[in-house]
Order: C-alpha cells, then sequence, then structure tokens
C-alpha cells in the first residue's frame, strides 16, 4: 500500500486497509435463478485512499477496471460473465449457476490514476434447487445490459411481466448481452442499442397472453416481417425501453423436455489385452543411382567437356591468331601508305592553285563579320588575345 508508512499510527491505518484490501464477501444462491453481484466503485475507492486522506475531505472519483476470475483458474467460471462498460461505471458479475457447488471469485481493481490494485475475493456458494418448470425469454430491443442488471431495473421489468404472466411467482433465470448470441454491434448513435435477453420463469402455466406467441397465425405474420402488435390488452410495457419484441419471444416448457439421453458408457480406461504390438513394416529400399547419375554426372561430364572445348579454342588454335594478325597488321601498312600518298597528292594540287586560299582557312578571321585580324600580331605581348574577337553589341549597349 502506498499509504503504509512507518508509525504507529499508519500502522494501524494500514491493518484495517489491509483487511478491506482482502475483503471476503459470501454468498449463497440456489441453482437456477439469476445472480447478480455489482463491482462498486466507491467500496475499492476506500481501499485506495488512506483513511486519514479521507478524514482529510479529500475525496476522489478514480476510474477503476475490473479483472475477475476464479481462484487459482486464469478465468472466471463457466456460467459466470462480467461486464462494465466503462472506467468511470461499476462492474456487474452476473449468471445463472445450473449446478451446485462453491466457486471462489478473486476480484481485482485497478485504480487507472494511481495504477494501485485492491483485492476483494468473493465466495458464491451453490446450493441445489429446481429449475422452474416454464419459462420465457423475451428480447428487450432498447436495452444494454448494464442497464438492466441493477436490481431496481430487474424489478421494473419483472414487474411488467408478472402482469403480461399473470402470476407473482416470477423469477428472474437468465439475463444476456445480445451480443453474447450473435447480435450485431450497434452504430454509436443515440437510440441504438445492444439488445438483452431476460428469460423468467415460473411454476404456473403461460397465460393466454403469452399462448399467443405459439400460434401459426402470430407465427406467419413474424416470419413475414410484419410489425406485430399483440392486442387484447397484452402490453404492460410502463417504460419504452422495457417493452419486449414480441417476434423473438420464446416459451420453453421444460416439463415436455425430452429425458436427456443416457451418458456414453465409459470403460476402464484400460486397453484389454491381446497381442504383442507390431511395428509397421519399414517401406521398400530406393535405389538413388539413377538420381545420382542425373543430378551429378551427366552436369559434371558437361561441364568438362564445356571446359575441353574453351581449353582448346584458348590455346590449342594459337597459330591461326598470329596469322590473323599479320594478315591485319598489313592491312593496316596499306592504309597508311594509301593516306600518305593522298595527302602528297592533295599538297601538290594546292600548291598548283591560282585562287588565294579561303578566308576561313586564314588565321585570326573573324567569321561572322568577315574582318580580318591578320595585322594584329598574335605573339605581341602587349595586345590580349581576346580583343580580335568582336562584339556586335558593343557599339549599341552602353558599357558600364
Ligand atoms: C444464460 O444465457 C447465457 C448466454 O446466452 C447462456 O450461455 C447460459 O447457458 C444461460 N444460462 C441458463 C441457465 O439458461
Amino acid at each position: 500500500m502506498a499509504g503504509c508508512r512507518s508509525g504507529l499510527f499508519f500502522l494501524t491505518v494500514c491493518a484495517v486497509s489491509l483487511l478491506g484490501a482482502n475483503a471476503e464477501i459470501k454468498v449463497v444462491i440456489p441453482v437456477g435463478k439469476l445472480f447478480t453481484y455489482e463491482l462498486m466503485r466507491e467500496t475499492f475507492q476506500n481501499d485506495f485512499e488512506p483513511l486519514s486522506k479521507l478524514y482529510a475531505g479529500r475525496l476522489y472519483d478514480d476510474p477503476m477496471i475490473f479483472k475477475c476470475n476464479r481462484q487459482n483458474f486464469p478465468d472466471l467460471p463457466e456460467w459466470l460473465r462480467f461486464t462494465q462498460r466503462h472506467p468511470y461505471d461499476n462492474g456487474f458479475l452476473y449468471g445463472t449457476p445450473t449446478t451446485p457447488g462453491k466457486s471462489i471469485i478473486e476480484i481485482y481493481a485497478i485504480n487507472k490514476r494511481s495504477y494501485e490494485t485492491a483485492r476483494h475475493t468473493l465466495v458464491i456458494k451453490i446450493t441445489a434447487g429446481d429449475m422452474l418448470p416454464y419459462q420465457a425469454e423475451f428480447f428487450l430491443k432498447l436495452r444494454e445490459v448494464e442497464k438492466v442488471l441493477p436490481p431496481s431495473v430487474q424489478d421494473e421489468i419483472k414487474q411488467d411481466l408478472q402482469k403480461l404472466w399473470n402470476t407473482q411467482a416470477l423469477e428472474i433465470v437468465n439475463i444476456s448481452n445480445a451480443l453474447d448470441r450473435g447480435g450485431r454491434v450497434p452504430l454509436p448513435l443515440a437510440g441504438h442499442y445492444e439488445g438483452v435477453y431476460v428469460k423468467v420463469g415460473s411454476e404456473q402455466y403461460f397465460s393466454d397472453c403469452l399462448q399467443r406467441v405459439l400460434t401459426p397465425e402470430h407465427q406467419k405474420q413474424c416470419t413475414a416481417g410484419a410489425k406485430v402488435r399483440v392486442p387484447g390488452g397484452c402490453n404492460f410495457c410502463s417504460i419504452p425501453s422495457n417493452c419486449i419484441t414480441w417476434c423473438k419471444t420464446e416459451l420453453f416448457d421444460l416439463t415436455k423436455e425430452q429425458p436427456t439421453p443416457p451418458p456414453p458408457t465409459v470403460g476402464s480406461g484400460i486397453l484389454e489385452a491381446g497381442g504383442d504390438f507390431e511395428p509397421p513394416e519399414s517401406p521398400p529400399s530406393r535405389d538413388f543411382f539413377p538420381d545420382y547419375i542425373v543430378t551429378v554426372i551427366v552436369p559434371l561430364i558437361l561441364a568438362v567437356i564445356l571446359c575441353l572445348l574453351l581449353a582448346y579454342v584458348m590455346f590449342g588454335r594459337r597459330e591461326g591468331v598470329e596469322k590473323r594478325n599479320a594478315r591485319t597488321n598489313q592491312i593496316q601498312l596499306y592504309h597508311h601508305q594509301t593516306i600518305h600518298g593522298n595527302t602528297e597528292e592533295l599538297r601538290d594540287m594546292a600548291g598548283n592553285r591560282r585562287f588565294p586560299p579561303p578566308l576561313s582557312t586564314l588565321p585570326m578571321f573573324n567569321s561572322r563579320t568577315g574582318e580580318r585580324a591578320a595585322s594584329l600580331r598574335s605573339d605581341s605581348p602587349t595586345i590580349p588575345f581576346i580583343m580580335a574577337q568582336h562584339d556586335p553589341y558593343s557599339d549599341t549597349l552602353p558599357r558600364k
């Protein structure tokens, strides 16, 4: 505990709050009736706050989440379910036991503000009881399971159904979320609810209103998808959200139920003696030699042949290569001679010309303006070479 410190005063506080944190709650419930247990956030809040702080007038309302499991088991018993919508809501344990026995449930509350935890233990003793022979299940379309589980709401619903059944001897047998029975998650809009199934049971046979559900015309109406109104003063819902969906109403007459089939006969669990274990024959041995030839030897031979071929081409035909080289040299020599001869010839022809050579062949000739700069001596150190080039825009544009 975070609040536990040394000192006599704190020691007593710790003892008290430790007792609180390990509170053990005992309940006795009969088989076949709905059990609900509300995990009150307030109760756990007291465990989280050292009493000294509480007396100082500071009250917290911390978000909390709960983890519930059967003692020494990872999960809850099969018949028990847990629900909590939001860390600022109370949690609920609910379900209907079907066999007598005892369940120890560990409840861990985790404070989402301080991340402290508190542990409570719930000991549920289930006593034998009879299943109510006549049961009916109703669907409340405009409900969510957490809103139905508080005892006051359960009573409201029960009162409406007592009127419908026309008897006071009515017990709620089961309450379940429609989502647990294949229902769809509703749109996150106002007026859309998950839906809740409420099962009630009684010793008394179904009332006339209820028996209407069994009639063929009602079933025909329902399969046709029409909005079924059950007339004759059978609508008893005082609050719209507690109104039942008639077409999803189901009646169960447990007295007519077929006796459960006899359980399969269980043997002694020991195999009868008879013969020794005979291992299966080992499969026939397989000859891998052809596979070896195909995968190893053939590629190897091919590789050797290719290797030899390459070696022959590289080294065996060396003579031929030399011969070809000699021929190439001859051809190159011939080309050289002809180029040389042609140049000589061209020079002779140029020497015999009477016209002056074209301007473009002269040095320092500006091809754009046709100006000759031959008078400038390019070897003179005082005149930069670049001046020979004339800028056509230099006359029109002012220089800066
Ligand atoms: C109660 O409803 C739940 C959910 O549909 C179901 O699994 C469970 O068997 C029901 N219990 C009884 C006793 O009918």
